[in-house]
């Protein structure tokens, strides 16, 4: 199980972290992953220069609406296992 957690803190928010939300969601249905990625919505991470923040354990990765699809192919779907 992947742990996504994406910052919703107001930074964040301008930066299109619903948008992120909106597509990963999108990526999770399309692709069935109800069971592989649980996704989050969390406050504030301290790294607003670089959001939208998203954090997977303890890594935190910077991610804008445009980058979410290629980061979820990239980064999300090879820590499913
Ligand atoms: S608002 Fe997202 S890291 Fe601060």
């Amino acid at each position: 199980m992947v742990d996504l957690n994406v910052c919703i803190g107001s930074s964040c928010h301008l930066k299109g972290s619903y948008n992120v939300i909106q597509t990963f969601q999108q990526l999770i249905e399309a692709m069935n992953l109800h069971d592989s990625v649980e996704m989050k919505a969390q406050f504030c991470m301290k790294h607003c220069q670089t959001g939208v923040s998203v954090r997977i354990g303890e890594k935190i990765y910077s991610v804008s609406p445009e980058t979410a699809k290629s980061f979820f192919d990239s980064t999300v779907i090879p820590l499913i296992k």
